[in-house]
């Protein structure tokens, strides 16, 4: 367990460190409450130095905000100066950058948590479910945490409280903390209108290769007529909110969910896999399901498809082509991978993305967001000749 040391009022303290990326315990610390300026903050959090807050909670919260403005302001008038011959990739590259410095600078405002994760700062808000859920039973000591995690957390919470409506479900999905969360839907409403082989029905087998929050295996048992469905994770926060899910819906008794590197034991009439869509490496565990590795998991679902069907079976690939338009995968790499595997694509159907930042021209991936392309790809083992 990392611990974090400063010295107030003459005194010497240690907390527990708490930071979901890894970040190290910051080594300079200044004791700061509402008196400080955004300016004067921001030029500490810049040069390295933590900022643990004692003064009014709602007044942290609006300081982050400051902060963050500032941050923002700078790095658009830094990408203005490079914007013109700037490729997709390049822009994909700086735009993570980017990210990784707010991360930090933001990272560097800090508030301490008590015992049970209570906060004790004036009109401080009761995160203690919030912070349990996130990272377990406090074990007693105080801990110490950036507030922009913080946030995160409770942001978290709050999905997790109230659930997220998924149209083709017919219900709720309930999302925990570091799971992937199904917001963008018109990957779902592409499952939703597809026709099942009939492989997979009656008494067919279902897989959902990284289940995440379970929304996909959920709809096949919900809507397909499948009778056994077994959903897959290596993450273990997404194999407890997965099981709840199922739980909640009633589904438990078709839908196992089981710890697995994608495919579980045996064979299935169908099986579906929405890996993270773009291959780069994530940079805090919260990433893992946005950015897949060299293609780990797409590459591996692709080359055990063949073994894992049954006869008649399909293999669903969900996948958007953002990472071809940001340079990221060269075109017609996913089709040698299909063709290496031993795969034809029977069927693909395709969506549009209509999530919010598809049209935020202050996107800095504007461009390739905008004609980005979301895919349904029916793969089954190509004929032997
Ligand atoms: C993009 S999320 C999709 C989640 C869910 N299927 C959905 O559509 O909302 C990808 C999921 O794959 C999981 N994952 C990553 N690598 C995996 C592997 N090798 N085996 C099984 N699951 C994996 C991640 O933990 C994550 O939950």
């Amino acid at each position: 367990m990392d611990r974090i040391d400063w010295i107030e009022n003459e005194t010497e303290r240690t907390a527990r460190w708490q930071s979901e990326s890894g970040m190290p315990a910051p080594k300079q610390m200044a004791i700061v409450d509402d008196t400080i300026r955004p300016d004067d903050a921001y030029g500490l959090a810049g040069q390295g130095t933590a900022l643990l807050w004692r003064g009014d909670f709602p007044s942290a919260r609006h300081m982050l905000a400051a902060m963050a403005k500032r941050v923002d302001y700078r790095a658009r008038k830094s990408r203005a100066k490079r914007e013109e011959g700037t490729t997709p990739g390049q822009a994909f590259h700086l735009h993570r950058q980017a990210q990784a410095q707010k991360a930090r600078l933001l990272g560097m405002l800090l508030v301490q948590l008590e015992d049970d994760y209570y906060i004790k700062l004036p009109r401080a808000q009761d995160v203690k479910a919030a912070c349990t859920e996130a990272w377990g039973v406090s074990d007693g000591g105080q801990t110490v945490v950036a507030l922009r995690e913080l946030m995160g957390v409770i942001g978290a919470h709050e999905w997790r409280t109230k659930g997220l409506e998924v149209p083709g479900l017919g219900g709720r999905i309930h999302p925990h903390y570091g799971v992937f969360t199904p917001t963008r839907n018109e990957y779902l409403d592409l499952i939703a209108k597809a026709t099942f082989p009939a492989a997979a029905k009656e008494k067919g087998v279902a897989f959902d290769i990284g289940t995440g929050t379970g929304v996909l295996a959920a709809m096949l048992a919900r809507h397909a007529g499948i009778a056994k469905i077994v959903a897959t994770d290596i993450d273990p926060r997404s194999l407890t909110c997965a099981r709840e899910n199922v739980a909640r819906m009633g589904l438990a008794d078709r839908v196992e969910v089981v710890e697995a590197d994608l495919y579980p034991e045996g064979k299935a009439g169908l099986v579906v896999c929405n890996p993270p869509w773009l291959p780069a490496r994530p940079s805090t565990p919260l990433e893992k399901g946005i950015y897949d590795p060299e293609s780990h998991m797409l590459k591996g679902f692709l080359a055990g498809l063949a073994d894992h069907l049954v006869p008649g079976g399909e293999g669903w690939l969900i996948l958007s082509d953002l990472a071809e338009r940001l340079g990221l995968r060269s075109e017609g790499e996913l089709a040698e991978n299909i063709a290496k595997a031993g795969l034809v694509v029977k069927e693909r159907t395709q969506a549009t993305p209509r999530h919010p930042k598809a049209a935020d021209k202050a996107d800095p991936l504007h461009a390739a967001r905008a004609a980005e392309v979301v895919s349904l790809w029916k793969l089954v083992p190509a004929p032997r000749v």
